[in-house]
């Protein structure tokens, strides 16, 4: 098989025993080495999205940004390992043409390999519908993209890079655009637990959450609307005691 690996991008074995790639471009991760690819994107974003949106006729996710694609494929293994008969429809905006078309080289974890066709479809032409799942791929910048919605989503998947290494997918801003084009009750997940994210989301409405589960570190879940059943943050405290901290602004 070709190899993933070029001037760009490399491929890096994470803890869990799947495979993430570094970029020579941002100098960082796809994922965290240490939670591990795989697991960090089901304990992190679609265990707890889906435990609460899964029964729903549809769920309508943006997956920011698609990446490798863990994200939109560790939905469509959990689903299919729960029997969930939603119809799923994936929207994710990503920046770089030449990773997509990469990805028939990279080797996933097993677990992904009966998803192997719509790997291939995702790299050649950015879209897969079989009538139950539709993911579509736009290549270009998300925050172009989130423009073109309204009221749309159920879950956010919240997963680019570091604040300190692509700030513009981090901001108040982006996050004001992220509250408009969610449905009230959508739920957003991120690996982020940083104060000026948080902030971010929570001058922009949202009710801001730790999520904790064995097995990987703490991140965070948000939502318009309150959440039963999670660790609410308090924001109004945090504020206190940390007085200079501010959100990323554009
Ligand atoms: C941390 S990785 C995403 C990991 C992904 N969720 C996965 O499971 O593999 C961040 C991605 O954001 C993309 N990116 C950076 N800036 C972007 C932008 N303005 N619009 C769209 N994609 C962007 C990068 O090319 C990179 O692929």
């Amino acid at each position: 098989m070709k190899s993933f690996d070029d001037e760009l991008h490399s491929m890096v074995l994470s803890e869990d025993g799947s495979y993430t790639a570094y970029s020579k471009e941002y100098e960082e991760h796809y994922h965290s080495t240490r939670d591990g690819a795989l697991n960090e994107s089901l304990v992190k974003h679609v265990i707890p999205a889906l435990g609460i949106k899964s029964g729903q006729d549809e769920v309508h996710i943006l997956d920011i940004c698609f990446g490798l694609g863990f994200n939109t494929l560790a939905t469509l293994y959990y689903v299919k390992q729960n029997n969930i008969n939603s119809r799923i429809h994936i929207y994710s905006p990503e920046l770089d043409a030449s990773l997509i078309r990469s990805l028939k080289n990279f080797t996933y974890p097993k677990e992904f390999d009966e998803f192997r066709h719509i790997i291939l479809e995702l790299a050649e032409t950015g879209y897969y519908d079989d009538g139950l799942w539709h993911v579509e791929v736009f290549i270009g910048d998300a925050r172009e993209y989130i423009k073109k919605f309204e009221n749309s989503f159920d879950i956010v998947y919240q997963d680019a890079f570091s604040p300190r290494t692509n700030p513009i997918l981090w901001t108040k801003e982006y996050f004001s655009d992220i509250a408009h084009l969610i449905k009230k009750d959508a739920i957003l997940t991120t690996y982020s637990v940083a104060l000026p994210t948080r902030l971010a989301l929570y001058e922009n409405g949202f009710h801001v959450y730790t999520y904790h589960t064995k097995g990987a570190r703490k991140s965070t879940i948000a939502s318009l609307t309150e959440l039963e059943g999670f660790e609410k943050v308090d924001i109004k405290h945090k504020i206190s005691c940390n007085p200079h901290a501010e959100p990323l602004r554009d």
